[in-house]
């Protein structure tokens, strides 16, 4: 979509559609208001005519009058006044993306004035993100399904100082749609080493990629990655991707690690049929990870940041690992896999593992389509926070609120550890159903080395069936981009 911020007085014509802001209180923005005007007080009749409220969502849709060159004029509802904040009117503009998506409307115009660049920027974001679709399979799709709007034109006072702020914020949505292909992307396609080649454009943006295939890894002693992919015919790979953008270019970085099982068949501890599909986005913490350093690249972020992935497929073929193998770990630690299933864990240890060792970070966030159980706690608007550091958890929860993403911290007690205690090996893979989210993070803590740290369960968010949330449409959301790249922007920049 074609994004341009312009003054007030941009061509419309029968094929545009305006979108003005209507408040809770009954109160128009000025924008509105000079509409209205020359709609001989259409909007305001029609507010007054219905149940609209102007409540964050609503919408009234107008066909403009003769004498007015836009087709189409929408009221959209953006809460109370005084509480017009970014993230409010984010969802404008996305409810008014949504609305006219499909209208035959060609341009959508954004009324911004009177706002500030910073929201009028905000309104494009809302926007664009909304306007994600996966469509490269779709051969046979008609015309009338797709959407008609190519164009977003926001009209706003300083169109300059509006560009400038839109500028960083859709460097995070090209971040936020790059993690949305890698989870929508079925798993014939998306395989570990097609993630890895995907991975390696970042390069184009300044970012190094290392990708280490199942040799290195060998070498390196991960048993516990590998062992999980030892079922696939499709290559295990680690892919260590570095954004050095802090003034100094050796300063101690911070980290992120993501789960990327392509495909999580369960394994021999086999998924039942029904729903397994949905295991393609096994991936969601790995392509968080991959959109979070193409946002931060993108904008250039002055920062030092290390992005890393530990790339799977856990099939059950004749060489796949079973029930009560025994995996040695990079950290020396041995595993007892009681079921093949609980394999994100396994890969984690030896990518957080190997994150800690090389790269020393300051901290260590991985992101992690871990557990079903966490679906069962937090339902589908949390994404589950462990830490065994306060300060990390607060900005986290803080960005979290911020950017929407929200996050809720979850307990990490040493008294649940012995629920992963192994007859034989120093851990086992699994701790029964009590707790069960939080006995795989504990699980994670034996890897970290006492470093800083925060574990993210993504499980319930990293893909949205029928959705309520403007901004995210249906299907992979992108969730842990927005909310990492603010960790990043309000406490590790500068
Ligand atoms: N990838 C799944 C977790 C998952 C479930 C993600 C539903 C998204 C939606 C993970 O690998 C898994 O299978 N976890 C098991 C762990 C169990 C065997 C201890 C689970 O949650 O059932
Ligand atoms: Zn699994
Ligand atoms: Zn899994």
């Amino acid at each position: 979509m074609k994004i341009e911020f312009v003054a007030k007085d941009a061509a419309a014509s029968a094929d545009t559609a305006i979108a003005v802001l209507a408040f809770e209180s009954g109160g128009l923005s000025a924008g509105a208001e000079a509409l209205d005007a020359r709609l001989s007080g259409a909007a305001k009749k029609a507010i007054g005519a219905g149940r609209f409220k102007g409540k964050s969502g609503d919408v009234i849709e107008l066909v403009a009058p003769a004498g007015v060159e836009a087709g189409r004029v929408l009221v959209v509802g953006a809460g109370e006044k005084d509480k017009l904040d970014a993230s409010a009117v984010e969802t404008f503009g996305a409810t008014a993306f949504k609305t006219v998506k499909t209208s035959g409307a060609e341009t959508l115009h954004i009324a911004a004035e009177g706002l500030e660049p910073a929201l009028a920027a905000a309104a494009a974001f809302g926007a664009r993100l909304a306007s994600y679709r996966f469509d490269k399979y779709r051969t046979t799709e008609p015309v009338e399904k797709k959407p008609s709007v190519t164009a977003l034109r926001v009209l706003c006072d300083d169109p300059k100082a509006a560009e400038a702020a839109y500028a960083p914020l859709s460097a995070i949505a090209d971040g936020v749609f790059f993690t949305r292909d890698l989870v929508a992307e079925p798993a014939n396609i998306l395989y570990p080493v097609e993630f890895a080649t995907r991975v390696k454009t970042l390069e184009k943006l300044g970012c190094t990629v290392e990708i280490l295939g199942e040799k290195e890894m060998e070498a390196l002693g991960m048993g516990s990655l590998l062992g999980v992919g030892q079922g696939s015919i499709r290559e295990s790979q680690l892919a260590v991707i570095q954004w050095r953008g802090a003034e100094d270019k050796d300063a101690q970085p911070i980290a992120f690690v993501g789960k990327g099982v392509c495909f999580d068949t369960g394994g021999i501890s086999i998924k039942p049929a029904d729903g397994m599909e949905d295991m393609k986005w096994d991936m969601g913490g790995a392509g968080a990870v991959s959109g979070l350093m193409c946002a931060l690249a993108g904008r250039k972020a002055k920062v030092n940041v290390v992005g890393i992935l530990g790339l799977v497929e856990n099939m059950p073929d004749g060489n796949a690992q079973r029930p009560g193998d025994v995996v040695k770990s990079m950290s020396g630690q041995t595993i007892e896999v009681i079921n093949t299933d609980a394999e994100g864990r396994l890969v984690l240890a030896d990518a957080l593992w190997y994150c800690q060792d090389r790269f020393k970070p300051k901290f260590m966030v991985d992101l992690a389509t871990l557990t079903g159980a966490i679906i069962v706690s937090l339902g589908h608007d949390y994404a589950g926070l462990f830490s065994n550091d306060d300060d990390l958890a607060e900005k986290l929860a803080t960005a979290g609120k911020a950017t929407g993403e929200q996050l809720w911290r979850m307990p990490l007690p040493a008294s649940y550890e012995k629920q992963l205690d192994s007859h034989i090996a120093d851990l086992k893979n699994i701790g029964g159903r009590p707790g069960g989210s939080i006995t795989a993070a504990l699980f994670l803590q034996k890897f970290v080395n006492g470093l800083p740290w925060a574990h993210l369960d993504i499980a319930a968010v990293a893909w949205r069936t029928p959705g309520v949330k403007a901004t995210a449409p249906d299907g992979p959301t992108g969730f842990g981009v927005r909310l990492l790249d603010r960790l990043v922007r309000d406490y590790y920049e500068g």
